[in-house]
């Protein structure tokens, strides 16, 4: 949901920048910019389009080591050059590149075009450089006019701001991520750490209300009265390498093979004889807990309803929610509830809006979460990381698989603080299992026949998904990877649901992924079977020794195992499907249309 990065050092400014938009472009990639302070103005590049657009457009790189940049989802009118960032004012003397949404800006616009200002764009983020310079009228302290212009703007805002013959970067924030990062040979502002971290990992997380002053050799946080402000340096623990492409064509396809690592990330150190232990979560932490609700989107929201199954298999009452349906279904939530916010990014509106209105009402909120120092991370009372390193595909793969495991965790960690749960006989067993399952997710991986059977399927109509439980989970989150990458239609059901209306659409141009997660489920057998009758291919998703593989019409093999994390296995099956999928039909795969990684807007 729009990127943005500032650099001052010692380098040639455009080149960091360029390249830490690059690292950023998960979140839009509608149209790019930057804008580079150099002594003789300051000058400004930008069109529409993603960032190797901008590249090719540079007759030669800007000269100068102060500098923002923007890589843009749009909110506020199309993608085209004018409304691409930075923005400047009349003059063009100070430009301005911003993350987030203004709410006040037609009523600042309008006072401002009463003062003579002219605006270029549809944007609302373009005011924001006319009232610094509208400021500046009032003051010789920039500082003093960008805190003053800040403190206008209503709604949510990380913003960058460079000014002529100045040699500082300003900045803010409130309800929009900023990283500040710390190199030897300067430093740097960005929405998320990727942005920077080929250079540096030591970084501070910026607070909503926070104003920031860059030089060459210094920087100061304050709130925007100006009075100082302490932030702690942390040092991030993501490799790199972690953050590129590596051999891999996609990232997406980085990150489905980074399983297995970050799978056992996910579980290292977490089962200790035999017991859940969460080094900051001590034994008792839940023990008032009556009710868990999970609230999530997209992808993380189906991780919460496999999470939400196992809790409620350990006898705990849990409940998974869409976050955007939050405050109409959430029902009665005391100081008994415990909220859990799933969220890959812990930036998700929706999401952390939803958790917002929980504690609101008294709640107590847990954040399992990647991205240390997230929103979400740093608002609810604690924080679970799910450890998957860094996830630049726009569609989420690896954080599914190390959120559900997290979560399968979660839910014995409340079992065993809960005096009325009841963990089921097996969780034992699940536990053990799990030291098994990055490598079985290895063997997934190198044996899967993904690639030929998403060649066989290409020619369908629609691509339907289904599972019971936990496999309903899986089934639904394999739809939502198809559709997002491959633009075809796909639907995931509940197996059961599928004679309820679903099967009108079934012919023999629409293939069924049955989903099943071991030897009991019988009834997705039926399900699927009843598909088949009507024509439509069936594809077999889970272990070998099941009548489902021997009766479906093709068959994508899951290692025998726990079933909850058979389940998993299966995932990983059908992330290749939908990946290679979308390879044949030549899609932008890590920038699907539309979409953006960080939805920071509800
Ligand atoms: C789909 C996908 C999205 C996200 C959703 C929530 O592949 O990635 O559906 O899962 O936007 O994002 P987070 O987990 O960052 O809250």
């Amino acid at each position: 949901m729009c990127g943005i990065i500032a650099r001052i050092g010692r380098d040639e400014a455009a080149e960091t920048l360029l390249s830490g938009l690059e690292n950023l472009e998960y979140r839009g990639y509608d149209s790019a910019g930057i804008a580079v302070q150099n002594g003789s103005g300051v000058k400004v590049h930008k069109c529409s389009g993603d960032v190797s657009d901008l590249e090719s457009q540079l007759d030669e790189t800007p000269h100068g080591n102060v500098g923002i940049g923007h890589t843009r989802w749009s909110t506020h009118g199309p993608p085209t050059d004018e409304n691409a960032h930075p923005h400047t004012d009349t003059a063009g003397d100070v430009a301005v590149v911003h993350n987030g949404v203004i709410d006040n800006y037609a009523e600042l616009r309008e006072d401002l075009h009463s003062r003579g200002h002219v605006f270029e764009s549809d944007t609302d983020t373009e005011v924001i450089p006319h009232l610094i310079d509208e400021y500046l009228k009032t003051t010789d302290e920039t500082e003093l006019a960008v805190r003053r212009a800040v403190d206008t703007l209503e709604g949510s805002y990380a913003i960058a701001a460079i000014v002529d013959g100045e040699e500082r970067v300003y900045a803010a924030r409130k309800g929009s991520p900023l990283v500040l990062g710390l190199d030897d040979g300067g430093w740097f502002l960005a929405s998320d750490v990727p942005a920077f971290l080929e250079h540096t990992d030591e970084v501070v997380y910026l607070e909503d209300g926070d104003a920031v002053v860059l030089e060459p050799h210094d920087y100061a946080i304050t709130d925007l009265e100006g009075r100082p402000v302490e932030r702690p340096v942390d040092t991030v623990d993501w490799d790199p390498q972690d953050a590129g492409k590596g051999e891999y064509d996609h990232y997406m396809l980085k990150e489905i093979h980074s399983q297995p690592t970050a799978l056992s990330n996910a579980i290292d150190g977490r089962v200790v004889d035999g017991e859940v232990s969460f080094e900051d979560l001590p034994p008792g932490t839940f023990a008032d807990v009556e009710t868990v609700q999970l609230v999530a989107c997209g992808t993380s929201y189906h991780a919460s309803l496999f999470g939400t199954h196992l809790l409620r298999s350990a006898g705990v009452s849990a409940d998974a929610i869409r976050a955007s349906e939050y405050e109409p279904v959430s029902g009665p939530v005391d100081e008994r509830t415990l909220v859990v916010a799933v969220t890959q990014s812990g930036e998700t509106a929706d999401t952390l809006d939803a958790v917002r209105t929980a504690s609101d009402r008294g709640a107590r909120s847990l954040a399992v979460t990647n991205v240390v120092g997230s929103t979400a991370a740093r608002e609810a009372d604690d924080a679970l990381y799910i450890r998957a390193g860094p996830e630049v595909g726009v569609a989420a793969t690896k954080t599914f698989s190390s959120q559900a495991v997290t979560l399968a965790l979660l839910s014995q960690r409340l079992a065993a603080d809960l005096p009325e749960a009841t963990p089921p006989a097996d969780s034992t067993a699940m536990l053990e299992a799990l030291d098994d399952l990055p490598n079985q997710a290895e063997s997934v991986l190198a044996e899967s026949r993904a690639s030929a059977l998403a060649r066989e399927l290409l020619d369908a109509r629609s691509y339907f998904f289904i599972g019971r439980g936990l496999g309903r989970s899986v089934a639904l989150e394999g739809a939502l990877k198809f559709k997002e990458i491959t633009y075809e239609h796909a639907e995931g059901f509940a197996s059961g649901a599928l004679k309820h209306g679903p099967l009108a659409l079934v012919t023999e141009e629409s293939p069924v992924f049955a989903v099943y997660t071991g030897g009991e489920d019988g009834k997705t057998t039926t399900n699927a079977t009843e598909a088949r009758s009507r024509g439509a291919p069936i594809v077999a998703v889970g272990p070998d020794d099941h009548p489902l593989a021997d009766a479906a019409d093709a068959h994508l093999s899951v290692p025998d195992t726990h079933p909850v994390w058979t389940a998993l296995l299966a995932n990983v099956q059908l992330q290749l499907v939908s990946y290679h999928a979308a390879a044949l039909l030549d899609r932008p795969i890590d920038k699907p249309r539309n979409l953006a990684k960080s939805v920071t807007v509800e």
